[in-house]
């Protein structure tokens, strides 16, 4: 039975009794910000149970693309996996568990025939009446054993919703594999037991403060995951050497030259890059992009994951690309999405896997000297400096960087990690603050309570207006000579000062004895602005009359790269779709900055597109 034999017969089967098909959603969760990523079948019919909106059919049934981060340092051994297919078949307040228990013995029973002698049920503690249903079917009292809130109640999913107790079915591979402890049982992490499938019996809502209460109906959601499903009926034992993986684990093998089931170290790389690959196209044919946090850094930590590891297998080119044309051909008539955003998918790929790739084999080599001299130290740790210098400078994410010390016995000192990570969202947010500190001390503007200054600058480069406040060195003076720093504000000013991305304009105020060179000017308080600069003859003194001239060309320069904003703007629109919106912009006279939100890189093609327009814009010589 192929894996696709086994995802129809599955929802084939539930269709018999009575459910309705359901399409997979998309592993971004929609309108649910409890959830980073869809984790389970139930997530897209949350609103059904808590009872927000009526379901098309209280009986439904799914193949639900499933991501876990929980495990992501796991992926390798032969069990574990981000992302998954997931089967269920829910009920919403129509049947409850004698059905739910009946159906799944059926199927697993009969369609695909796993020998009964292999299965072990689990139940929660109190839970008489599935014990009494799984009694009913035949399955003997020794074989159904009880288990607490951890392994036996389920959810919720975020850190709120619907949740309840829950009963699964186990296959027990015997004896002679796993731990080999008496106690051993479906509730161990070796290898003796597989889960395959778990029926919860959602009953209860859980809110921010852990407090459960019940839902308006009893429901079932029930979850089988597709490739464990089908290592069991294939024999295979693991997911990697089921069909739904092989053509993955063949591309991979062609890619680097290695075969699979000759070494285990190789093996466990080789199962890393096929995972995470498949992984990152099913993430970004849903529109999942790199980047430092959230489901971007998923994304990003996962990709680089597999490009460490296809490090090892000696791949030394992006290869990434190329598992994900693997996956996309393979699993495109189960999920259209992967065909329809190919080019996305391989251009995010691409374009992650470069640019970790200019730093991977510096960064690398840095993480194997820092571990050397970590190995002769007392402590055998790596300081958090170093954890943060290899993510800042080398972007290698922080849990790489711990498992990587850990094959070399070696600990990550974390919280010093995190210390170095606040100190630069410290210095992020300093170098984002526009304000007086950060050149030289301020004075006390508040104390003075001086009146707005009236800006002039629309119509004109230069103004009369008077020196109502001098500073020099964070304090008020009552004059400034040749060669001290100052600080002036007058009662109106033709300066435009630092806004929105935008440079202050530069020049000069002119006084009857003296000239003061402005190399900036900042808006402080309420619509205050200060000149900053430096006098570079005479005197200037409080009170005085002055005559304040902005340096024109300069200003023309940083008008004709703000229109220019706009111009890249529509540019950038017209290409790439209504989507690219503006997310903020630097303009300066010799340059500009123009930051846009979009879901993938741009490609090389469509740069030149853009360049073009905005040429053309230009050339066509419009009235502003
Ligand atoms: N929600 C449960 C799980 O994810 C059953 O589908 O295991």
């Amino acid at each position: 039975m192929t894996g696709d034999d086994l995802r129809e017969k599955f929802l084939l089967f539930f269709e018999q009794k009575g459910h309705r098909r359901v399409e997979s959603s998309s592993l971004v969760p929609r309108d649910d910000p409890t959830l980073l990523l869809t984790n389970a079948g139930m997530v897209q019919f949350k609103p059904y149970f808590t009872g927000e909106a009526v379901p098309p059919s209280p009986r439904l049934a799914s193949c639900q693309k499933c991501f876990r981060t929980t495990d992501i340092g796991s992926v390798g051994n032969l069990k574990h996996l981000t992302f998954f297919e997931m089967l269920g078949n829910f009920s919403i307040g129509d049947y409850f568990k004698k059905e739910a228990i009946g159906w799944a013995w059926e199927f697993v029973l009969e369609w695909l025939k796993l020998p009964k002698e292999n299965l072990w049920i689990t139940i929660f503690l109190d839970d008489d009446e599935s014990f009494q249903h799984w009694r009913d079917l035949g399955v003997e009292a020794g074989r159904i054993v009880r288990f607490g809130e951890k392994d036996n109640f389920w959810g919720p999913a975020g850190e709120t919703g619907p949740c309840g107790p829950c009963s699964e079915i186990h296959y027990d591979f015997g004896k002679d594999v796993g731990c080999g402890r008496p106690e051993c049982g479906p509730d161990c992490n070796c290898s003796r037991f597989m889960e395959i499938w778990n029926l919860v019996f959602t009953e209860y809502y859980q809110d921010a403060q852990g407090k459960r209460t019940p839902l308006p109906n009893k429901n079932i959601d029930t979850g089988m995951g597709l490739e464990r499903a089908a290592a069991l009926v294939q024999g295979t034992g693991s997911p990697y050497d089921t069909d739904l993986f092989a053509p993955i684990m063949q591309r991979v093998s062609q890619l680097t030259g290695r075969k699979y089931g000759e070494d285990e170290k190789t093996d466990r790389a080789m199962r890393i890059v096929a995972e995470h690959g498949r992984a990152v196209t099913f993430l970004a044919a849903d529109g999942v992009v790199p980047s430092n946090e959230g489901r971007g850094y998923v994304l990003r930590r996962i990709l680089r994951r597999a490009a460490v590891f296809g490090r090892t297998l000696e791949i030394d080119r992006p290869f990434l690309g190329e598992v994900a044309e693997q996956v996309i051909a393979g699993m495109n008539h189960v999920y259209p999405e992967l065909a329809t955003g190919r080019e996305r998918v391989l251009k995010v790929i691409g374009a992650e896997e470069a640019r970790f790739g200019e730093t991977l084999v510096t960064g690398m080599s840095l993480l194997a000297r820092t571990m050397e001299l970590a190995k002769g130290s007392a402590t055998r740790t790596l300081s958090g400096e170093e954890v943060f210098r290899l993510y800042d400078t080398y972007g290698f994410p922080s849990e790489l960087t711990v498992e990587l010390a850990a094959e070399n016995g070696l600990s990550v000192d974390l919280e010093g990690f995190e210390t170095e990570m606040e100190r630069q969202r410290e210095r992020a947010r300093a170098a984002h603050k526009f304000g007086l500190g950060e050149r030289g001390a301020a004075a006390d503007y508040v104390s003075q309570a001086l009146p707005p200054t009236e800006f002039v600058g629309y119509d004109g480069t230069r103004c009369k207006g008077s020196a109502i406040s001098l500073a020099s060195d964070g304090k008020f003076v009552e004059y400034v000579g040749e060669g001290q720093q100052v600080d002036i504000v007058l009662d109106k000013t033709p300066f435009y000062a630092e806004m929105g991305g935008q440079v202050a304009d530069a020049g000069e105020i002119i006084g009857r004895q003296g000239r003061i060179a402005v190399g900036d000017a900042v808006a402080v308080g309420s619509g205050l602005v200060v000149h900053r600069g430096e006098v570079v003859s005479g005197t200037v003194r409080r009170g005085e009359e002055v005559t304040a001239v902005v340096d024109e060309s300069r200003r023309l320069d940083i008008a004709r790269n703000h229109t220019a904003t706009h111009l890249l703007h529509a540019a950038l629109r017209q290409v790439l779709g209504e989507e690219a919106r503006q997310a903020g912009s630097q303009v300066a006279p010799d340059r500009f900055r123009f930051d846009f939100t979009q879901e993938a890189p741009v490609l090389e093609e469509e740069l030149s597109r853009i360049q073009q327009l905005v040429n053309e814009y230009i050339r066509g010589n419009h009235p502003l």
